[in-house]
């Protein structure tokens, strides 16, 4: 039987973090077992927000591709390609756009949160309120039958599927409605107990050298109600417990975890056990991401080559279009 078909993508927007490893990036390394899947770096999406510095955007472009790469993304299994190198995308956007009505768009909740929050840029562009429109336009461009994504994206789904379902009522059935996939949220938060974000700048990166490591862990909060060495700790509520749950082995844990509640280990000699750990369990994606920096000529491949895979599915969803649409 023929795999599903998944896609997601991901905003350009600055390194990537362990939030997004473990919120996401994690789980499509996983799903290349068992789907066939398309992942991309939507520069474009990008732009609808941060138009007016655009300046990064292309160097973010790569480094999130080095990302991927070096955390298990792997061009064999996958394919992987940059949104803007497709030129259909913006064709077809187009094409849903005559058929979307601007209700749909206005009443999308992330549209109105957005709106609501983000008061140093200007929003109110076209662009802006148009985004789940382009979003649709990736995701039916490859007949996607399912989307992972974290529950913030679940609206623009369900637009995508709206539309998917108005453009095979006008035109005839070409698109299958993708359903959303839920990634599991991850657990660990920033070094500030806060969710973790490039804004909030509580984030650990994976490009973070083994002493950015050690000096964010030496700063993460611990259990705010222990106050001395003397007291005893619930690691339960703690982020550092969290992480060590992840990064090291359940015997470790186990032990730390008594040791905490017991008073026997103090939050510094936790840390540093902690930082060990997270810079060993990070070094294979170091030494991939070095590798790749020091030949980036083998980025360049993946990137041209996964266009060109992409650009292959996409034309053959155009000539479909096209034609149902008589242009
Ligand atoms: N809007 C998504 C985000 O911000 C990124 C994205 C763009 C996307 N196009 C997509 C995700 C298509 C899934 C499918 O995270
Ligand atoms: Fe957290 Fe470790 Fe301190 Fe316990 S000892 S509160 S688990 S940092």
């Amino acid at each position: 039987m023929a795999k599903k078909r998944i896609l997601s993508g991901m905003r350009p927007t600055g390194p990537l973090h362990l939030g997004n490893l473990h919120g996401a990036l994690a789980n499509w390394v996983e799903m290349q077992d068992s789907y066939d899947c398309f992942f991309f770096i939507a520069d474009w999406h990008a732009l609808t927000s941060d138009y007016e510095n655009p300046g990064r955007i292309s160097e973010y472009v790569r480094e999130m591709m080095i990302d991927w790469l070096s955390t298990g993304l792997s061009p064999d299994r996958s394919t992987l390609f940059v949104q803007s190198h497709i030129k259909e995308h913006a064709e077809l956007f187009l094409l849903l756009s005559m058929i979307t009505p601007v209700p749909w768009l206005e009443r999308n909740p992330t549209y109105k949160d957005q709106m609501d929050q983000i008061k140093n840029r200007d929003l109110s562009t076209f662009g802006f309120l148009g985004y789940p429109v382009l979003q649709a336009a990736d995701i039916i461009m490859y007949k996607a039958n399912g989307v992972p994504v974290g529950m913030d994206q679940v609206p623009h789904v369900e637009i995508t599927r709206e539309i998917a379902r108005r453009f095979n009522y006008l035109y005839g059935e070409i698109f299958p409605e993708p359903e959303a996939i839920l990634t599991k949220t991850s657990k660990i938060l920033g070094i500030d107990r806060r969710k973790m974000s490039k804004s909030y700048d509580n984030a650990i990166y994976l490009s973070d050298s083994p002493d950015d490591i050690a000096s964010k862990v030496s700063r993460m909060i611990t259990d705010p109600q222990r106050a001395r060495r003397s007291d005893p700790g619930d690691p339960e509520v703690c982020n550092v417990f969290e992480f060590l749950k992840t990064y090291a082995d359940g015997e470790t844990v186990e032990n730390i975890g008594a040791a905490c509640r017991g008073a026997r280990i103090g939050c510094v000699e936790c840390k540093k056990i902690m930082a060990r750990n997270l810079i060993q369990a990070l070094e294979p994606i170091r030494e991939k991401r070095a590798e790749y920096k020091a030949h980036p000529g083998l980025v360049d491949d993946v990137i041209s080559a996964g266009g060109d895979k992409a650009r292959g599915v996409a034309r053959q969803t155009m000539e479909a279009v096209r034609s149902v649409m008589r242009i």
